[in-house]
C-alpha cells in the first residue's frame, strides 16, 4: 500500500504544512441538523457514545461535510466516571449529572471493570477508522484528570469548579488518589484507543484555567505528565496533544513539563505568545468559537490572524474550544474553505 499523508501527524512530528491542517474541537455536534437526526433516533447520549454504529455515524458526519483533516472519535470524557460506576447521566438541556463522590467513595474506586465496560468504545474506533478516508488522521481523546474530577466531586458542571479546588484544599490525600486513579485509568483508556485504530490522542484539560500556581503543577501538569510517560512507555510512537485551557503564562513550561508533542491553545492565548510557544513545537488553535457563530468579516479576520502570526510554523488549525450549537454549518464552510486559501 502506498504510504498516504497525514497531514495533522505530519504537524505532530514537526512539519510546518501549508495551509495547515484543519479540525474543530465538537466538529460533530448539535449545530449539525444530521447530528440532531441521529442523537434523537439514539435514545440517550450515553446510548450514542456505547453504540459503535452510531457513533461511527456521528463522527464522520462532519468529515463527509467538511472533509476535515482529522476526525474525533465521538464519545465523551465522562465515560470514564460512567465505568466507574458514578450514575452519570446527561439531562436535556442543563448539561452533566452523576453522584456527587466523597473522601471514602474515592478510596473504594474499583478501576479493573472499566476498560472492559468501554469495549464499545474501541469498537467505534475500529469501525471509524476502516470508514474514514486514508488521507484523514483518527484522535482519540480523553479528559484530563482535573477536569473529570471537578465533575465527579461537584456532580454537575460548575462556573469555577470551586467545590474541586475547596475538596483539593481539604483533603489532600483522597484528592491526590482521585487524580491518580483516573490518570493510570486514562492511559489505560488511550493505549487502548491506539491499538484500535487512533493515530494519535488530545487529553483535555478545559478547566485548567481556575488554577493557582501550585495546584496548576500537581493538578494539571502531574497528572498529565503521568499519562503521556505511561502512554509513550507502552506505545512509544504515539503522539499526543494536551490542551489546557485557561492555562494563560502556564504555557510556558506546559509542553516540555508534560511531555506533549502538540499544546493546545484557547483564544485568549496572545498570537505574539503563541508564535513564542511554537518555536518549542507544533501549536494547535486558536480561533474563539464566538467567531463562527457571527460569520462574515469577524470570522474572516479571526481566521487571517491566526495564520498570519503562525503560519509559517507548525500549526494545526482548531478553535480555541468546542465549536457551539448556534454555529451556522455554513459559516463552518466559509472558515474551511478560508484557511485552505480559496478566499484570500
Ligand atoms: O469533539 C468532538 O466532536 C468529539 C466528541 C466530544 C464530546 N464531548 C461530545 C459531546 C468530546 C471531545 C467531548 C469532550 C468533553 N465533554 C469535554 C472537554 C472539551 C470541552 O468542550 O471542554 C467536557 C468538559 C465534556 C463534558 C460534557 N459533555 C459537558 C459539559 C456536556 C454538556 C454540555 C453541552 O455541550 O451540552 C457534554 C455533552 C456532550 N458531549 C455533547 C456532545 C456532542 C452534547 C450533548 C447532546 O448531544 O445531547
Amino acid at each position: 500500500m502506498a504510504a498516504v499523508r497525514r497531514k495533522v501527524m505530519e504537524v505532530l512530528e514537526g512539519s510546518t504544512v501549508s495551509p495547515p491542517p484543519i479540525w474543530l474541537m465538537r466538529q460533530a455536534g448539535r449545530y449539525l441538523p444530521e447530528y440532531r437526526r441521529t442523537r434523537a433516533a439514539a435514545g440517550s447520549f450515553l446510548d450514542l457514545c456505547y453504540s459503535p454504529d452510531l457513533a461511527t455515524e456521528v463522527t464522520l458526519q462532519p468529515i463527509r461535510r467538511y472533509a476535515f483533516d482529522a476526525a474525533i472519535l465521538f464519545s465523551d470524557i465522562l465515560v470514564i466516571p460512567d465505568g466507574l460506576k458514578r450514575n452519570v447521566h446527561f439531562v436535556e438541556g442543563s448539561g452533566p449529572r452523576m453522584d456527587p463522590i466523597d473522601e471514602d467513595a474515592i478510596m473504594a474506586l474499583a478501576p479493573e471493570g472499566v476498560l472492559g465496560h468501554l469495549a464499545p468504545v474501541m469498537q467505534a474506533v475500529r469501525q471509524i477508522r476502516a470508514e474514514l478516508p486514508a488521507e484523514t488522521t483518527l484522535l482519540g481523546f480523553c479528559g484530563a484528570p482535573w477536569t473529570v474530577a471537578t465533575y465527579m466531586i461537584a456532580g454537575h458542571g460548575t462556573p469555577d469548579q470551586a467545590p474541586a479546588r475547596l475538596f483539593g484544599y481539604r483533603h489532600p490525600k483522597a484528592f491526590a488518589h482521585l487524580l491518580a486513579v483516573l490518570a493510570d485509568l486514562s492511559a489505560d483508556y488511550l493505549v487502548a484507543q491506539i491499538d484500535a485504530g487512533a493515530d494519535a490522542v488530545q487529553i483535555f484539560d478545559s478547566w485548567a484555567g481556575v488554577l493557582g500556581e501550585a495546584e496548576f503543577e500537581a493538578y494539571a501538569v502531574a497528572p498529565v505528565a503521568r499519562i503521556i510517560r505511561s502512554v509513550k512507555a507502552r506505545r512509544p510512537q504515539a503522539k499526543v496533544i494536551a490542551f489546557a485551557k485557561g492555562a494563560g503564562l502556564q504555557l510556558a513550561t506546559y509542553r516540555q513539563k508534560t511531555g506533549a508533542d502538540m499544546i493546545g491553545l484557547d483564544w485568549s492565548v496572545p498570537l505574539s505568545f503563541a508564535k513564542d510557544l511554537q518555536k518549542d513545537g507544533p501549536v494547535q488553535g486558536n480561533l474563539d468559537p464566538m467567531r463562527v457563530v457571527s460569520g462574515g468579516k469577524a470570522l474572516d479576520e479571526g481566521i487571517d490572524a491566526i495564520l498570519e502570526a503562525l503560519g509559517q510554523g507548525p500549526l494545526v488549525f482548531n478553535l480555541g474550544h468546542g465549536i457551539t450549537p448556534a454555529a451556522d454549518p455554513d459559516h463552518v464552510t466559509q472558515l474551511v474553505d478560508r484557511v485552505r486559501g480559496m478566499h484570500r
